[in-house]
């Protein structure tokens, strides 16, 4: 153990967007922070994410008349949610989404511009800004950007550790007073300091706890980055904090399979938006779609696992141009890494069991039957006119992924952390995002969890700073 040498206000473990957000609120508001990351590079899965952000009430909403409501959203998110979870921390997450995602664009300058349809979603409502940055990666690096310069310019007011893994929470008197971390050499410091927030993510990476909690998914493959190992729900249940919830885990109906290296256990994300934006899905061994594409993760998971039987339980996306040209820069990235391929209906119906006529059938019924025959709402880049072998259509392989635990630790209200007794378990101990259960209850909704990030990040923030 090194001599104490650092001592601050607030630490916060994790970079992801949970982590940048209360990072971020915090230095606006001048309370200085100590930011650390196990990992070498700042952002966590949160730089992943492909899909957006939800949010009611916005410019973009506005400018294309959709008329939502936290009333709507919530019913969403409570329904998703199948009776496991905190309305409160539901209410919380759908009321101040408005302002999170103005916060993002004010703050920001992110422009949110563009909005899809997810499953489970009775509306559009997830954002991403047209450009070519994913937006994970635009949500993170600007907010990163910020918390760096602030760092440069004014070294008191913001300290980031990379490769710095929280081993120990400190207390005295039910109260927080440091965290010990490992640097990189394995050399173990200490910062003193009276406020925690664990921002350190789920535990999707982890065979350990999946084979502990959900035996059942322990052979699945990822989406999650391999720094995605509970670390947080561990350490804070060791020392008394409540996991709920730790075996609901949501299985992600498209990880893409990479021709080339099917049997990875890594899978790049099928975002839900090619689906949103018009894909369907086929099942390989009748050539027929099989389930409404825009039902929520989990039936639509159920349905692959259901009649995509076989042993690799895979379909196939198939999208027609339309959606290429609507999600050209994402289409761009699957094309150039193998992960969709660009063919001609008479080359794809090479791989299925039936006929031409059928199939040019199955792609018509679905883009002008005035109702779906699964119940799907939004049919926009369908396959319309003159359907035949030389229709150019892009074409993935997708199968089920663990993508995200809902399980975690419990909070209050302010994002305290709970005893096994639903009493705070200390004094300045915290946790934000994807480390706490009960924002989605049973199954998470595409685009509420980097809004979970913004909203209880900025909350925690704002609770701390009234604090001090
Ligand atoms: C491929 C993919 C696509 C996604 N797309 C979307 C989407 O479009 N919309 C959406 O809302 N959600 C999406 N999600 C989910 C979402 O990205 C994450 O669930 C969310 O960002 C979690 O944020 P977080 O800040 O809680 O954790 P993370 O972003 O995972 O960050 C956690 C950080 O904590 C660090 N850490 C962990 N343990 C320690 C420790 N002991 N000490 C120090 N540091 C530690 C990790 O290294 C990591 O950097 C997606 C997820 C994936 C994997
Ligand atoms: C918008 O929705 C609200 C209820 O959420 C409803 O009262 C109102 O009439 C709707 N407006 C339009 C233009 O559809
Ligand atoms: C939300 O659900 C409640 C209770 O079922 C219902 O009364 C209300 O009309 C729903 N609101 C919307 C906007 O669908
Ligand atoms: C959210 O809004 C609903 C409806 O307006 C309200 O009943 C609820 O108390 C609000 N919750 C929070 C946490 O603000
Ligand atoms: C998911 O499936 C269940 C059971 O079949 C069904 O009751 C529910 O409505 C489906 N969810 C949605 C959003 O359609």
């Amino acid at each position: 153990m090194s001599p104490v040498k650092l001592t601050t206000p607030v630490v916060i473990v994790g970079s992801g967007l949970a982590g940048l957000t209360t990072g971020n609120q915090l230095l606006k508001k001048k309370i200085p922070i100590i930011l650390l990351d196990k990992a070498s590079s700042i952002g966590g899965n949160s730089i992943k994410a492909s899909s957006g952000i939800n949010g009611i009430k916005t410019s973009a909403q506005a400018s294309l008349s959709i008329n939502d409501s936290e009333d709507l959203f919530f019913n969403d998110t409570f329904r998703s949610a199948k009776g496991l979870g905190s309305i409160n921390l539901m209410n919380r997450l759908v009321n101040e989404s408005s302002d999170a995602l103005a916060w993002l664009q004010q703050e920001f300058g992110l422009k949110l511009d563009l909005i899809a349809q997810l499953g489970g979603h009775s509306i559009p409502r997830t954002h991403r800004s047209s450009g070519k940055l994913p937006p994970g990666f635009e949500i993170v690096s600007a907010l990163k950007n910020r918390l760096e310069v602030a760092e440069k310019n004014n070294p008191a007011s913001v300290k980031i550790l990379l490769n710095s893994k929280a081993t120990n929470i400190e207390q005295r008197d039910g109260k927080v007073t440091g965290l010990k971390y490992v640097d990189i050499n394995g050399d173990y410091h200490l910062i003193k300091t009276s406020n925690i927030i664990f921002c350190s993510g789920g535990f999707g990476f982890s065979k350990d706890m999946l084979e502990k909690y959900a035996h059942s998914l322990k052979n699945l493959p990822t989406t999650n980055g391999q720094q995605t190992t509970g670390d947080g729900q561990k350490l804070l249940h060791e020392i008394g904090g409540q996991l709920i919830d730790m075996d609901q885990i949501q299985v992600h109906p498209t990880g893409f399979v990479d021709p080339f290296d099917p049997d990875n256990n890594f899978k790049f994300l099928a975002a839900e938006a090619l689906r949103g934006l018009g894909g369907i899905l086929i099942n390989p061994l009748t050539g027929l779609r099989f389930v409404n594409e825009l039902d929520t993760r989990d039936n639509v998971t159920n349905s692959i696992e259901k009649y995509c039987i076989g042993e690799t339980k895979t379909a196939y996306l198939v999208m027609s141009e339309k959606v290429y040209d609507a999600y050209k820069d994402n289409m761009n990235f699957y094309l150039y890494k193998n992960l969709i391929k660009k063919i001609s209906l008479s080359e794809f119906i090479e791989d299925l069991p039936i006929s031409e006529e059928q199939f040019v059938h199955e792609l018509h019924s679905y883009s002008s039957d005035k109702e779906d025959k699964f119940g799907r709402s939004s049919r926009i880049n369908s396959f319309e006119g003159n359907i035949n072998s030389k229709t150019t259509l892009f074409v993935g392989k997708i199968t089920p992924v663990v993508h995200f635990t809902m399980g975690g630790i419990k909070v209050n209200d302010n994002s305290q952390v709970l005893d096994a007794n639903d009493n705070v378990l200390l004094d300045g101990l915290y946790a934000v995002g994807e480390v706490t259960g009960g924002v989605h209850g049973s199954n998470r909704l595409g685009g509420s969890s980097l809004l979970e990030c913004v909203v209880f990040g900025r909350h925690v923030a704002n609770y701390i700073t009234n604090l001090l």
